[in-house]
């Protein structure tokens, strides 16, 4: 199964897609995790990428789109991808179905997680993550059980991400607003959208996009949220 969590920036697309993976056996293609490993490896590609993510505009579709396909030839892919934060553009949502179908895929579900523009950037500005090994937390959503000792590896150093300020969020707000949201009608003409409520807790967003991999839920309806 390949499905894609689209929804803006906090809407909870890194949060679900770890627990997806960590339950279904599926492998999570983030196209933020790979560009800021580009950034920290100091690749050319990092390099391109570093000013245009820390000013919360859009990396280019060309670069964007390579990085998945390279991703899609390694075999851990066959079994299933949740697509996290790609495609963020119409270019980029053609380049994907031009990438499944070459390798005889296709796609299953498309997944909205709706929420209220205001929850996010308090989610995205108490956001940190273990600097050893990327457990996600949120400094009132999701503190570490003990008190500066990550959860799961027991690391002590903890880190934010450069991008994570009230300006730059903003921007990041308006390019998903101007040129990620656009793509929806496209997968809801072909009947590929299911609408979860991501303003539910983190438990509960999760049993609800299980639902919809089971088969479980409806198609889903409009709501007002973003
Ligand atoms: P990317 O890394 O993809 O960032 P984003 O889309 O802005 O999304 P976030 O990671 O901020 O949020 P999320 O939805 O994953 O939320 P999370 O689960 O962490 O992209 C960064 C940059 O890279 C872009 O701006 C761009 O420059 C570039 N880029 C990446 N992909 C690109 C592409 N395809 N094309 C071009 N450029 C690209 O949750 C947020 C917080 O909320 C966490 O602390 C979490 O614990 C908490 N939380 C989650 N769910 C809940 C809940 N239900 N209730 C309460 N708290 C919750």
């Amino acid at each position: 199964m390949n499905i894609i969590l689209l929804g803006p920036p906090g809407a909870g697309k890194g949060t679900q897609a770890s627990r997806l993976e960590a339950d279904r056996g599926m492998v999570q293609l983030s196209t933020g995790d790979m560009l800021r490993a580009a950034v920290k490896a100091g690749t050319p590609t990092g390099l391109q990428a570093k000013k245009v993510m820390d000013a919360g505009e859009l990396v280019s579709d060309e670069i964007v789109s390579g990085i998945i396909g390279d991703r899609l030839d390694q075999p851990d892919t066959e079994n299933g991808v949740i697509f996290d934060g790609y495609p963020r553009t119409a270019a980029q949502a053609t380049a994907l179905d031009e990438l499944l179908a070459e390798r005889g895929r296709k796609l299953d579900y498309v997944i909205e997680l709706k929420v209220d523009e205001d929850a996010l950037v308090d989610r995205i500005v108490g956001r940190f993550t273990c600097a050893t090994c990327g457990a996600g937390y949120h400094e009132r959503y999701k503190q570490p059980k003990v008190e500066g000792s990550c959860d799961v590896c027991g690391g002590h150093e903890f880190k934010r991400r450069p991008d994570d300020n009230a300006e730059t969020v903003r921007t990041r707000m308006a390019e998903y607003r101007a040129k990620t949201a656009p793509i929806l009608p496209i997968y809801e003409a072909r009947g590929l959208v299911r609408r979860v409520d991501g303003m539910a807790d983190i438990d509960t967003v999760t049993r609800e996009i299980e639902a919809v991999l089971d088969g479980r839920a409806d198609s889903g309806s409009p709501s007002p949220r973003i």
